[in-house]
C-alpha cells in the first residue's frame, strides 16, 4: 500500500536513487555488520552475571560484569565510530530517517552501556540496584537499536555491496 501512496513522489524518488552501498569494509566485507555483535552480545552477558550475582550473591558476578560492561562499551564505541562513518559519508544512508533513528536508539544505548560500567568501576556495591537497572535498560535500547539496525538492511538495503553479476 505504501508502495502505491509514494508512486511518483519526487522525493522518494530521488532518495531511491541514492547510492547505499557500505563505504566502510574490507574486502566487500561492511565493518559495522562484524562489530555490532560484540555489544549486543556484552550488554546481554552484562546483565546475566547481574541476575546470577542478585541469586547467588557469588561476588565472581560482580567482576565479571566489570569486565564485560567494559568491554560493551568498549565495542559499542568502536561499533558506533563505524556507523557514523557510514552514516555522514555515504549520501543514500545520510538521506534517510531510519538511519537517524537507529543512530539516536545506538547512541543512547551506547551512552546507558558507559554508566554501567562506570558505577561499577566507581563501587562494586552498585550492581545491585543500580548496575542491574542500568543492565536492564541497556539491553532494551540493544534490542531498539538492533531491530531498526536490522530494518536498514532488510527493508531499505543499506549497507549491502552488490556487485554487478549479482
Ligand atoms: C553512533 C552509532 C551508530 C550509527 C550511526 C549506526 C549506523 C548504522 C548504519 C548506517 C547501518 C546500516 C548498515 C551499514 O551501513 O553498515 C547500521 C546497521 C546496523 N547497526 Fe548500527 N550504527 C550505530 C551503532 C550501532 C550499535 C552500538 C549497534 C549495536 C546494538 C548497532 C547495530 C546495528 C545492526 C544490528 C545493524 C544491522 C546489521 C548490519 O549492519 O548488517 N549499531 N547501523
Amino acid at each position: 500500500m505504501n508502495e502505491t501512496r509514494n508512486e511518483g513522489n519526487p522525493v522518494i524518488e530521488t532518495v531511491k536513487e541514492e547510492s547505499v552501498e557500505s563505504a566502510i569494509a574490507v574486502a566487500g566485507h561492511p565493518l559495522h555488520a562484524m562489530t555490532v555483535h560484540f555489544p549486543i552480545a556484552l550488554v546481554i552477558a552484562t546483565l546475566g552475571c547481574d541476575i546470577f550475582y542478585w541469586w547467588t550473591g557469588d561476588l565472581f558476578w560482580v567482576r565479571v560484569s566489570l569486565w564485560s560492561s567494559g568491554f560493551a562499551f568498549a565495542s559499542g564505541v568502536v561499533a558506533g565510530l563505524i556507523g557514523t562513518a557510514e552514516l555522514l559519508f555515504v549520501q543514500g544512508i545520510r538521506i534517510r530517517v531510519a538511519s537517524w533513528t537507529h543512530a539516536v536508539a545506538a547512541m543512547t544505548l551506547i551512552a546507558i552501556a558507559g554508566a554501567n560500567w562506570g558505577v561499577r568501576l566507581q563501587d562494586e556495591a552498585a550492581v545491585l540496584p543500580y548496575g542491574l537497572m542500568l543492565s536492564v535498560l541497556a539491553s532494551i535500547f540493544t534490542g531498539l537499536a538492533g531491530w531498526h539496525g536490522g530494518k536498514l538492511v532488510f527493508d531499505h538495503g543499506v549497507g549491502l555491496i552488490v556487485g554487478p553479476d549479482e
